[in-house]
């Protein structure tokens, strides 16, 4: 069934608020490392619009102490709102330091990473190790928002140990220590990213709970968004890896979720600016070495699916410079559009196995 289609027949889906921050569309850009930097956040704003954007996880540790770099993260300019700042650690007083900092570059919400597997985070007790010590899970909670004017929110998952469903009662807790809206990742924290997310559980946690839930986990299309919605409850969703190198799936949702038709999706030419602006933002925040090393593997996205695509992938992690990652895309596109007008034109010549840069 169509976007169009399914859109026609549910109720169109509302924006909601969290603790005042209207959402709007209900679609939330997920919290990724390493991706949703300020120049990724601001070029979805642009291109997607969606109801709210997230950082990627902040240590608050090395906040206090003083990293340039970790403090450098927030950039938080005035296009990106609202926006939320997602933090982690397990100390309610360094947690609640962080937020006021948070606070104080202009985050609109404060949320409290307790989803994050990796073991680098949940050894200092923070990420998805939360959900192992519920009480200083709620303890973080608490500092926090009596630290802060901002509403606190929580991204967790399905429980810790696969099939252990654990969070409709943690949610509970959570919400009765303050927090003011949910993020469920319907995964356990032992599946990392692997195997299909559970919607049904989100479903249970919104019963669970009287406050917000966003539901997240395998949106890669407005179909996925709008029977997530309906079939959950949830109010709003949250896209992750489908939006990396692709800012156009989160219009589409936005657009879908508002009523209103499917854009024209983007052309090749459109793709390859729009990785070269990614890069260029982050460039100016970061340095251009850093940027582009950093992006590698995120600008061949842009043109995922495409003939050479793959080619692409394999020159740019020799790139340096934005000139060179300039370069690689327009031979990129010479390369699809011959390729692609060949086929057109009745050519029943494969693609070939030659390295055409
Ligand atoms: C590269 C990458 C980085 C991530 N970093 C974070 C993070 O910093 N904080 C967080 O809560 N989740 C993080 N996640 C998890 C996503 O927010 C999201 O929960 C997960 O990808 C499932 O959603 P999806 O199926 O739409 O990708 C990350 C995921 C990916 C792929």
């Amino acid at each position: 069934m169509s976007a169009e289609t399914l859109a026609a027949n549910l109720a169109p889906a509302s924006a909601f608020t969290i603790g005042g921050i209207l959402i709007d569309p209900p679609v939330v850009l997920a919290p990724m490392a390493e991706v949703t930097n300020g120049a990724y956040r601001r070029l979805v704003k642009r291109t997607g619009n969606p109801g709210l954007l997230v950082t990627e996880l902040i240590s608050t540790m090395a906040i206090h102490h003083k990293s340039a770099r970790t403090i450098s993260m927030f950039d938080i300019t005035p296009d990106q709102h609202p926006v939320s700042v997602q933090i982690f650690g397990s100390d309610p007083e360094i947690m609640a330091e962080a937020a006021r900092l948070a606070e104080a570059q202009g985050a609109d919400i404060i949320d409290i990473n307790m989803g994050c597997w990796v073991p680098k985070v949940c050894k200092t007790g923070g990420g998805a190790a939360m959900m192992k010590d519920e009480a200083t899970a709620c303890r973080v909670v608490e500092a926090i928002a009596e630290a802060v004017q901002l509403p606190v929110t929580v991204k967790t998952r399905a429980g810790w140990d696969y099939g252990q469903f654990a969070t409709a009662g943690f949610a509970k807790r959570l919400v009765s220590a303050g927090a003011q809206a949910i993020a469920l990742h319907a995964r356990y924290a032992v599946q990392g990213h692997s195997g299909d997310a559970d919607w049904s559980l989100i479903a249970r946690v919104k019963a669970a709970v009287n406050c917000p839930v966003i539901g997240n986990g395998d949106i890669k299309t407005p179909e996925d968004a709008l029977r997530m919605l309906a079939e959950t409850g949830c109010d709003g969703v949250m896209v992750g890896r489908a939006a990396m190198g692709n800012p156009w799936v989160v219009r589409d949702i936005a657009a879908v979720l508002s009523g209103k038709p499917v854009p024209a999706p983007p052309s090749l030419p459109e793709r390859g600016r729009m990785a070269i602006e990614h890069v260029t933002d982050l460039a100016a925040q970061i340095g251009e070495v850093v940027a582009v090393k950093s992006l590698r593997a995120q600008l061949p996205l842009y043109v995922r699916g495409y003939p050479g695509a793959s080619f692409l992938r394999d020159r740019i992690v020799q790139a340096l410079k934005i000139s060179e990652v300039e370069q690689l895309f327009a031979l990129h596109l010479e390369y699809a559009e011959s390729y692609l007008a060949r086929n057109r034109s009745g050519s029943t010549e494969a693609e070939p196995g030659i390295n055409p840069f």
